[in-house]
């Protein structure tokens, strides 16, 4: 691990030192309610007074991941939900070394999740969301833990974007247009929201003086592979969908930034991502479907497409894992599991677990929209190396997404 010496003056000029976090102070409690107008936060807004949790700069050893996957409970009482045992209780575990955490996209499906691991393992969470997918019910279970504050704004607002992100000593840069398939409908859209923004986050670490990030890239950069399964070293020369080439034009700024300011970079190329709160993707199109009616699917493409799928705490674990663990100033690894399914597998697993037997009706051709890619199977050899290994297959992950959108009803209605 490197270890960097903490220097708290902004970073504004090229400098190879990755920069660290801001003084804190105990004693404020955050404020709970999003802020349609983001003020700076207040250093030291965050953790309960006295219990004197202490704060890291950046590049130190940082324990993230410490301690078991908090315990997803179903709790009955809550209309369904999900909420990490451990949340409530952060307070009376907090660890003896935090890290402020900024979190853009945390009203988001992964972000949401994310928020609740990182404050799960006592750490100060500040969320940056403009709720254009968000939902504000994902952030409840957030919203009662000490140390959280929620900042609505949107990440093209570079002002309120470095003013929310003061005193943060690691960024995780969710917030994107994560819908894959709607590129060609709106071209600008890929561009602004997922390379624009990556940009802003980027500036606004540098006027913070944040030198650590984490960046949800995706296994669409890679276009249409030649080498399967696909590590992160392979060729990839063909692009074929703005969200795939707008995410890889992040990752570019990202590593000019670790080379040219010195900041340390997290690229994570996840498959398709599944799990509790979930909200696009084939398992949410299909079940939506099913429910409207159960004696048909309309499946895109010819449903010999091969996919590759991980489940969402699985996607945490890694990502955790490899903050903690990998020290290079670029870091990229893929991230999904050692199989792959067609889509025809999943519609088996849905349809079976409803007890349904739908006419299948296919849009035809390997390919369900532009820009979508036959087969892909990345390889996980790196990540796993430094001792990850998901524990939910792909079918599991199918299985419990569908069963978490059963119990949620209200999501299916969310989304357009
Ligand atoms: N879900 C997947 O299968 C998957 C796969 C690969 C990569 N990713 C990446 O992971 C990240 C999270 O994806 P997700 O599935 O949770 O998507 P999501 O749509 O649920 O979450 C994105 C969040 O970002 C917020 N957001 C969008 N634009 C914003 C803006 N301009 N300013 C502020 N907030 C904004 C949305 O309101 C939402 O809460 C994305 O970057 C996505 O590209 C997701």
């Amino acid at each position: 691990m490197r270890d960097f010496t903490p220097d708290l003056t902004p970073n504004l000029t090229p400098n190879p030192s990755p920069k660290g976090e801001g003084s804190k102070q105990a004693g404020e409690r955050p404020d709970l309610t999003p802020d349609p107008s983001p003020t700076p936060l207040r250093s030291g807004g965050h953790g309960p007074a006295g219990r004197g949790s202490q704060h890291l700069h950046t590049g130190l050893f940082l324990p993230v991941s410490m301690g078991p996957r908090p315990n997803l409970t179903r709790n009955d009482n809550s209309a369904g939900r999900w909420w990490p045992a451990r949340c409530l209780q952060a307070a009376d575990t907090l660890p003896a070394i935090t890290m402020h955490f900024f979190v853009t996209g945390a009203a988001g499906f992964i972000g949401s999740n994310l928020v609740d691991r990182l404050l799960a393992l006592g750490h100060p969470v500040t969320g940056y969301d403009d709720f254009s997918t968000g939902q504000a019910r994902f952030l409840e279970p957030a919203a009662a833990c000490p140390n959280f504050r929620l900042v609505r704004g949107d990440t093209l607002d570079l002002p309120a974007l470095t003013a929310a992100m003061q005193g943060a000593g690691f960024v995780f840069h969710l917030a994107a247009n994560a819908d894959v398939r709607f590129g060609t409908q709106h071209p600008r859209k890929d561009l602004e929201q997922n390379t624009l923004a990556t940009f802003n986050v980027l500036e606004a670490m540098r006027a913070n003086g944040v030198g650590r990030l984490a960046f949800a890239s995706t296994g669409s950069i890679y276009g249409e592979p030649w080498v399967f399964p696909t590590p992160e070293a392979a060729p990839f020369p063909v692009q074929t969908s703005l969200y795939g080439a707008s995410k890889l034009a992040g990752e570019g700024l990202i590593q000019a930034y670790c080379a040219g300011f010195g900041f340390q970079g997290y690229i994570f190329r996840f498959v398709s991502i599944l799990g509790e709160r979930y909200t696009h993707g084939h398992v949410f199109d299909f079940y939506r479907q099913l429910r409207q009616n159960p004696a048909e699917l309309r499946v895109l493409g010819d449903g010999q497409q091969r996919k590759s799928y991980l489940y969402v705490q699985d996607c945490l674990d890694a990502m955790l894992l490899a903050i903690e663990r990998a020290a290079e100033p670029v870091n990229i690894f893929n991230l999904g599991t050692g199989e792959y399914c067609q889509v025809n597998d999943s519609i088996g697993w849905i349809t079976g677990a409803l007890g349904l037997r739908p006419r299948l009706s296919y849009t035809g051709g390997e390919r369900g929209w532009i820009g979508d890619s036959p087969f892909i199977f990345l390889d996980t050899t790196k990540i796993r190396a430094l001792g990850w290994a998901p524990k939910l297959t792909i079918r599991e992950a199918v299985l419990r997404t569908l069963a978490y959108l059963q119990a949620e009803p209200w999501v299916l209605e969310q989304r357009a």
